[in-house]
């Protein structure tokens, strides 16, 4: 049998706006990851592949799946990528403690790990470039216009400072820094979230092009900020940026309960995670007021709140 995992993201500054060309900061949350299980079916014929996963409901072989079933095309693609892969068989099974819908990357981890694996069982790993490269044709035919800043972040497991359609830029992070991540419970696809910016940029075009340009600033200053260590600064930037993405129409009710309660209970800064609409928010903190705002999350409605660090 082969392992292989991959973490979950959170995007620290620039969702939405990177869709649209500007710069974003995105890190792996490795508390949370999916995990692919790969391993030989000796009983059946060559090239049947079997497909299991708990967190979609999925039990079935490849071949009877739909052809756009997001599980079926990472595994078909990669198989298609290694030589000699059809005289093989295998069952795959995925879990997942990355919650689907929320922000935090599910659908790029899942596809990663199960490249990953995949490769990984039949002796010829794929490349993380290789890896990113198929997880972004996934989240291309589920996502519409995704920028590939959850692949890019999930495959290469570092701080990236992401601009679509460039090469990978790794942040140097100057000094550790704590998040917390608290969770709406409300699901929210990036989908949906991608496609209501769409239609707000389609109807007022330079009002958008405005706040995508003024979320670039802050990404700018927010990479000063993280690589010189200057950690407190970055909570100004993450609630302007809240604010940006407000105004986007991408915030909600239950995000803004969330963000008010971390602010309220001594968070340097707050803002919705992802797509937004629903899902993740997250926030920097000191780890001596760690306690005080998970107890102020939960308190305020939050399903369940962690803490990570950036820079470990
Ligand atoms: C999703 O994690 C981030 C968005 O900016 C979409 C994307 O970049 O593809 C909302």
């Amino acid at each position: 049998m082969t392992r292989a995992h991959a973490p979950g993201k959170a995007i620290l500054f620039g969702e939405h706006a990177v869709v649209y060309g500007r710069p974003a900061i995105a890190v792996p949350v490795h508390q949370i990851r999916a995990t692919a299980d790969v391993s030989d079916l000796p009983e059946a014929p060559a090239g049947a592949v079997f497909l299991e996963s708990e967190a979609t409901g999925t039990r079935a072989w490849l071949n009877d799946l739909p052809e756009d079933d997001p599980l079926r095309r990472i595994t078909q693609s990669t198989l298609d990528r290694l030589p000699a892969a059809s005289r093989h068989t295998l069952s795959i099974h995925i879990t997942s403690t990355i919650p689907i819908a929320s922000g935090l990357g599910s659908g790029a981890a899942v596809s990663v790990a199960i490249a990953r694996a995949v490769s990984q069982h039949l002796g010829q790993p794929l490349t993380i470039e290789a890896v990113s490269a198929l997880a972004f044709d996934v989240e291309r035919l589920h996502h519409g216009t995704p920028s590939g800043i959850d692949n890019t972040v999930i495959s290469y497991e570092t701080p990236v400072y992401f601009v679509r359609g460039q090469p990978i830029e790794r942040i140097k992070v100057g000094a550790i820094f704590d998040l917390l991540i608290g969770d709406t419970g409300v699901p929210a696809p990036t989908v949906e979230a991608v496609a209501s910016v769409r239609r707000r940029w389609e109807a007022e075009r330079e009002t958008m092009e405005t706040l995508f340009d003024s979320v670039g600033d802050i990404v700018r200053r927010a990479r000063t900020a993280i690589e010189s260590g200057h950690v407190a600064a970055l909570g100004p930037l993450m609630n302007e940026n809240q604010s940006l993405l407000a105004e986007m129409g991408v915030s909600s009710p239950e995000l803004d309960r969330l963000i008010d309660a971390a602010l309220g209970a001594g968070a340097f800064g707050a803002k919705l995670s992802g797509g937004g609409m629903g899902g993740n928010m997250i926030a920097v903190v000191t780890p001596d007021r760690n306690r005080a705002i998970t107890a102020a999350l939960l308190q305020a409605g939050a399903t369940r709140a962690f803490a990570t660090q950036v820079g470990t």
